[in-house]
């Protein structure tokens, strides 16, 4: 199934419960949510007092994105504010398999991401035990930023290397993402999509529809 994540880092801050419903109610099947620390990114976004309020709003899949130093360190806190994935960058973990282990064993999904100029093998001996990569297809730290176009060779290797161990791993696309170049994601085998300012900026309800059209072309 293809699926839509809009991400809250462009949404408007002052009126962010209404925003999240609106992308719900228009059908996003994920919640996109980036907690940034100020040291693995240059930005502070927001932390778990925010997820927990905005969590009352919306049943739908909250995918936490942690942008943070040694994330392992706030699992349990991220868990009680209402995650319902995890994603940890593999270069902010210095134990990643520990760090995967405390996300699985608090009963989560778990995902792992990837910058992008770092290579698809520091997966190999993770990528069985994890539900979704995230590949960023921008430097992380800010939305609005331009598609990398060198992610989409990335996509179609991480998806060979999920085939050709028969698994089921989602491939999740972060950065520059819009209705423009979704197709060209798609066909490589990506099938998690996060998409900021394409969602938020302007009509919200119609750009989530926009992209929810185009899946629609890939249903059989
Ligand atoms: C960037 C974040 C993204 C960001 C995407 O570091 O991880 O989720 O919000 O924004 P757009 O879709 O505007 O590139
Ligand atoms: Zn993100």
């Amino acid at each position: 199934m293809l699926i839509l994540a809009p991400s809250l880092l462009a949404a408007d801050f002052k009126k962010l419960g209404e925003d999240v419903r609106t992308v719900a109610e228009a059908g996003a099947q994920y919640i996109h949510i980036d907690v940034m620390d100020g040291a693995f990114v240059p930005s502070i976004s927001f932390g778990m007092p925010v997820i927990a309020s905005i969590r009352e709003c919306t049943d739908k899949v909250f995918d936490v994105h942690m942008m943070v130093e040694e994330p392992g360190r706030y699992i349990s806190d991220i868990k009680k504010a209402g995650a319902d994935l995890i994603c940890v960058h593999a270069e902010a973990c210095c134990h990643l398999d520990r760090t995967l282990q405390q996300i699985r064993e608090s009963g989560l999904k778990t995902g792992v991401a990837l910058n992008p100029a770092t290579p698809l093998n520091v997966l190999d001996y993770v990528l069985n035990d994890v539900d979704m990569v995230l590949l960023m297809s921008v430097n992380p730290g800010f939305g609005g930023q331009k598609y990398i176009p060198y992610v989409t060779d990335k996509i179609r290797s991480l998806r060979a290397m999920v085939n050709a161990r028969g698994l089921h791993t989602d491939i999740q696309v972060d950065g520059g993402v819009t209705p423009a170049n979704v197709r060209e994601l798609i066909e490589a085998g990506a099938n998690v999509f996060v998409a900021g300012s394409a969602v938020y900026r302007g009509d919200a309800a119609a750009n989530t529809k926009a992209f929810l059209d185009i899946f629609k072309e890939y249903e059989n």
